[in-house]
């Protein structure tokens, strides 16, 4: 396995050559770039020495002679090419001001570029004085880099190199290391899949700019898609309403109402191996839509129409083989609704979760439930929602094995 590992400059970079052996001790390669103030802690030579590679620290730098180059020589692009040939990026320690440019898009340096050509999975490991992990500046850029998909390893709290006390010591390095081997260890065991993924809420039109919907934003389903093309699936992702962006990599097909859902997925149904109905669906349409916006009146009432159930269809429909995941959103009964609906929809699996807490469920990033099948009930501590979405697709590959 080969790791590149991001070191910025913070009083942990020393920490970074811990981690350094530490990968190395459990067998990966390491490949080592700096930023400039990293080397201000560290020396280029520590890292050069300890993985026995050049260490990468300028965009301007290249292992080929200008002369070669000039001569016409086929040369590689130093920052896009090294994530090609490596499993995982971890960024450690990342400081508050990578992190800044991360979450923005900034590439002015070897690393921050290296890290916006990478399409393999990132982790970043940060650490930082107190205030500036607590500011809300850098819990914002941290939200955003979660919900793109880079996997954080929090800080610990303890003595900070300033003299205070509280949270933004680099993890350990073993620990960091645990995060680096179980994101590679699965990274390709969905190759040759296609898993096809609802996510968000649909909505159904009252009239050209009125809707019923609901709460979902789509966090799970996306998270579900950002793991499943992390361990090498194929994914059609059918996003309804999304307050969060689309992973790069999968195939992402919007809708808006509930028929619009059902007809993509059932066209798009033959080329899955996994459909996993993330979705929260409008149980109802509106009869008769307006075709103009609706004047204010004393009161208004609408005709609802039931929707039909996707994933009833999944069910029927469905190649043998092609496992089908619902999930089950409940205020209460959440075990009992969960099997109801294992039951009355058919499927292989359904993710029963309480939305019923206001910090986890809709709209939050953590969620917690229950994974119900016709031989396992598997709680699931609460969580990320990416760390939900792997114990969903492990769930996957363990019943593909007893097939
Ligand atoms: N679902 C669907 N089509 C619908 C409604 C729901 O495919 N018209 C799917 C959802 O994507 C989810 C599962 O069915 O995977 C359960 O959805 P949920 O809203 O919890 O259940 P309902 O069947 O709508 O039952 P109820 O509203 O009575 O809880």
């Amino acid at each position: 396995m080969k790791v590149i590992l991001g070191v910025c400059g913070g009083i942990a970079a020393y920490k970074a050559a811990e981690l350094l052996r530490e990968l190395q001790r459990r067998g990966a390669t390491v490949q080592v770039v700096m930023t400039a103030n990293a080397e201000r802690f560290v020396t280029p030579l520590t890292f050069a020495a300890l993985s026995g590679s050049q260490v990468m620290t300028s965009l301007w730098q290249t292992t080929h002679s200008e002369a070669s180059i000039a001569d016409g020589e086929d040369f590689d692009i130093e920052h896009i090419q090294i994530t090609q040939n490596a499993d995982v990026l971890v960024v450690a320690p990342a400081t508050a001001n990578m992190l800044a440019k991360m979450a923005h898009g900034f590439a002015d340096d070897f690393l921050s570029a290296t890290v916006l050509a990478a399409t393999i999975p990132i982790i970043v490991a940060p650490a930082m004085n107190l205030h500036m992990w607590e500011h809300p500046a850098t819990q914002a850029n941290l939200k955003t880099l979660q919900q793109r998909g880079v996997q954080i390893v929090s800080p610990e709290s303890g003595e900070l190199a300033c003299g205070m006390v509280g949270a933004g010591r680099l993890a350990e390095p073993g620990a960091i290391a645990d995060r680096v081997f179980a994101t590679s260890g699965r990274t390709k065991d969905l190759v040759g899949e296609t898993i096809l993924i609802t996510a968000g809420g649909t909505r159904e039109l009252i009239d050209p700019v009125r809707f019923i919907g609901n709460r979902s934003s789509g966090k799970m389903g996306v998270a579900l898609a950002h793991a499943a093309l992390e361990r090498g699936a194929r994914v059609i992702l059918v996003g309804a309403s999304l307050a969060v962006p689309t992973p790069p990599g999968c195939e992402s097909i919007r809708v808006t109402t509930a028929e619009e859902m059902e007809s993509i997925v059932l066209g798009r149904l033959t080329e899955a191996s996994m459909v996993i109905m993330a979705a929260a669906v409008s149980d109802y349409r509106v009869a008769c839509p307006a075709p103009e916006k609706l004047k204010k009146k004393n009161s208004l009432t609408l005709e609802l129409l039931p929707t039909r159930d996707i994933l009833r269809q999944v069910v029927e429909q469905r190649h043998a083989g092609t496992i089908v995941i619902g999930f089950a959103a409940e205020t209460e009964n959440v075990l009992e609704e969960g099997r109801r609906k294992l039951r009355a929809k058919g499927a292989d699996l359904i993710v029963a979760n309480d939305v019923s807490y206001a910090d986890s469920g809709f709209e939050a990033d953590v969620n917690e439930g229950i994974l119900i099948s016709q031989d396992v009930e598997l709680p699931l501590p609460r969580g990320s929602k990416r760390e939900m979405a792997d114990r969903i697709l492990d769930w996957t590959r363990l019943r593909q094995s007893r097939t």
